[in-house]
């Protein structure tokens, strides 16, 4: 149990270094919350709800319910990375957005999505 313990910790120590190299990296390319919101209000919102919560209008009809995003974003086990891909490429019930959206806008979007999500 002991051991359990300190490989959580070790985890957590690792999550945070990772979560710390990925803002400063980020930053070097600032967010743009307003393109965020624009993008996420065009292409996003009438699935996933105005906060993104994955209760926006289209939800109720749908077989595979939409995601939560800020759920998402913070879960130590998903990445940016990872979730970006999955915007880009589509899953089922959400379109592909390669070629509508660059992974700047798709960044933005995430960063718009934590701005509003405290
Ligand atoms: C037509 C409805 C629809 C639209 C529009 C849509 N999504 Fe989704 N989204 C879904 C559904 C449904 C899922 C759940 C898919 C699954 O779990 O297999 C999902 C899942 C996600 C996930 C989680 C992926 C994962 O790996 O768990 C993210 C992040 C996401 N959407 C972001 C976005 C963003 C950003 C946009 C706008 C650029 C967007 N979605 C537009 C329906 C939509």
């Amino acid at each position: 149990m002991k051991y359990a313990f300190a490989g959580l910790g070790a985890l957590g120590v690792a999550g945070m270094i990772f979560i710390a190299s990925s803002v400063t990296s980020e930053s070097a390319q600032a967010a743009d919350l307003n393109n965020g919101q624009a993008q996420f209000q065009t292409n996003c919102q009438v699935c996933h709800g105005n906060k993104g919560w994955g209760n926006g209008p289209a939800a109720a009809g749908m077989q595979e319910k939409p995601a939560n995003i800020s759920k998402k974003l913070n879960s130590i086990f998903q990445t940016d990375a990872k979730l970006t891909q999955d915007v880009m490429g589509g899953k089922t019930g959400m379109p592909a957005f390669k070629g509508v959206l660059s992974k700047k806008d798709v960044a933005d979007i995430f960063a718009y999505i934590r701005s509003i999500n405290p």
